[in-house]
């Protein structure tokens, strides 16, 4: 079946898949306001420390489960690990379901704020009309819903291109462009009037802020970053040639992710400050509400803000083809549906659950399920529950039922020296499933 598996064409064209699929709205739209609602500089260090105990040890998990299988998530489970173990594969699917259905909705505000950057509407430094700005966008019934289609439609072309022509050209020119622009918004961002002490709360811990909902919603912000827990590593690792080095290709994928993710904190937070704004009262506009007053602080600030909204929302297109592809590949390889039926049928599932995604944020905004708007909702599940429960569960898997098995695929059979492989396997066999199991018990029962 497996045969003419495609594979990736490069080393690099594959690091920047895979650092295309982590570093998306994640970083830039959601690490900031996180990191303002749940105390700052504290947030940081446990993200940080999440980052360093489970995400790295994970992503070379879930890597290591694909490029074994070079199948699925399901069948790659099945393949490694056995019966019941495709059942982790499959929650993955239907998480990669639930987190697009609120993605391509924050994607879609991207691609609104290109079109107000030329229009001029965001053309004022003042921080209450730029918030109104945002909020009339999110309230109105139709636009989001358009702008959410837009981007599902663009995300399913580039599946539909296949993963070498499509996720891997687009990821290697624009990720470096992503980022020598973010750094010239940091350089502003800092020296706007009143940034220090943004900077400082993002900078220096308060520990008495942490509770156990810190730990929560940092866990949950480090897996949803490295796009970890729901099988689109284990997907973009089954397209990897069996020879490479998994390690430190790892290791540049979580580096990469986490520099841009503080980057944008150190973007974000200040501007924040400077606007006035309260780190607890963004909320998920934040990104959007204040940026527009650095980029009218700047000069060219139009082609700065443009340039911008445009490179945020390729940075999410090359995470949602992830998402999808997840779901894609799954139906390809195990329904024998053809790439583009099964592109164009996920999709489809994709845009009609952003449609109560969207109004949730304007008319809907009333309807709510446990407290939440469907929104707030599916984020809550997918990171705060199924990203970490998927996580533990590869951690389990690789750690306790490969075992050694894990340490021989990873070092091609003892060819690569990697004397520390012990010490990786043991974090799968206890600290990533101990770690993560406290948290989540302690996020739904603490
Ligand atoms: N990592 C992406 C981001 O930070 O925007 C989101 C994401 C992509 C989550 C793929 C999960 C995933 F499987």
């Amino acid at each position: 079946m497996n045969t003419a598996r495609e594979h990736w064409g490069s080393r690099l064209g594959f690091i920047m898949a895979a650092a295309g699929s982590a570093v998306g709205l994640g970083n830039i739209w959601k690490f900031p306001y996180m990191t303002g609602e749940n105390g700052g500089g504290a947030f940081l260090v446990i993200y940080l420390a999440c980052i360093v105990v489970f995400g790295f040890s994970l992503v070379m998990a879930e890597l290591l489960i694909g490029r074994a299988a070079q199948r699925n998530p399901v069948a790659a489970f099945r393949h490694v690990a056995g019966r019941g173990w495709p059942a982790v594969g499959a929650m993955g699917i239907v998480t990669a379901f639930i987190i697009l259905s609120f993605y391509v909705v924050v994607a879609g505000w991207t691609i609104a704020y290109m079109l107000f950057t030329l229009n001029g509407s965001l053309a004022n430094p003042d921080a209450a009309a730029l918030g109104q700005v945002f909020s009339d966008l999110v309230a109105n019934a139709w636009q989001p819903v358009v702008y959410a289609a837009i981007f599902t439609v663009l995300t399913a072309l580039v599946v539909i291109g296949g993963v070498g022509s499509g996720i891997e050209r687009a990821s290697k020119i624009l990720m470096p462009l992503l980022f020598l622009i973010l750094v010239a918004l940091v350089i502003r961002a800092v020296t706007l009037p009143g940034a220090g002490e943004g900077l400082e709360f993002f900078l220096i811990p308060d520990f008495s802020k942490v509770t156990g909902a810190t730990f929560t919603a940092a866990i949950g912000q480090a897996f949803f970053s490295l796009s970890l827990g729901m099988g689109a590593m284990l997907t973009y690792g089954s397209y990897l040639p069996k020879e490479r080095n998994l390690p430190a290709d790892a290791f540049a994928v979580v580096v990469l992710d986490t520099v841009i993710a503080v980057l944008a904190g150190v973007m974000v937070l200040p501007a924040m400050f400077a606007a006035g704004i309260a780190p607890g009262e963004g909320g998920a506009g934040t990104t959007f509400k204040v940026l527009p007053a650095v980029f009218d602080a700047m000069p060219g600030g139009v082609i700065f803000g443009f340039g911008f909204f445009l490179l945020l929302a390729v940075a999410a297109l090359t995470s949602s083809v992830s998402l999808l592809e997840t779901v894609v590949c799954y139906f390809v390889d195990e329904r024998a549906v053809s790439r583009r039926r099964a592109t164009i049928l996920s999709a489809t599932c994709v845009f009609a659950i952003s449609i109560p995604a969207s109004l949730s944020s304007g008319l809907w905004s009333e309807v709510t399920f446990f407290g939440k708007n469907f929104f707030d909702l599916m984020d809550f599940l997918s990171s705060s529950i199924l990203l970490p429960l998927g996580g533990m569960l590869t951690a389990l898997c690789v750690g306790w039922v490969m075992g050694p098995r894990a340490i021989a695929a990873l070092t091609n059979d003892g060819k690569l020296s990697m004397p520390w492989a012990g010490v990786w396997l043991f974090g799968l066999r206890f600290v990533a499933p101990l770690g993560i199991g406290w948290i989540l018990l302690q996020g739904l029962f603490g």
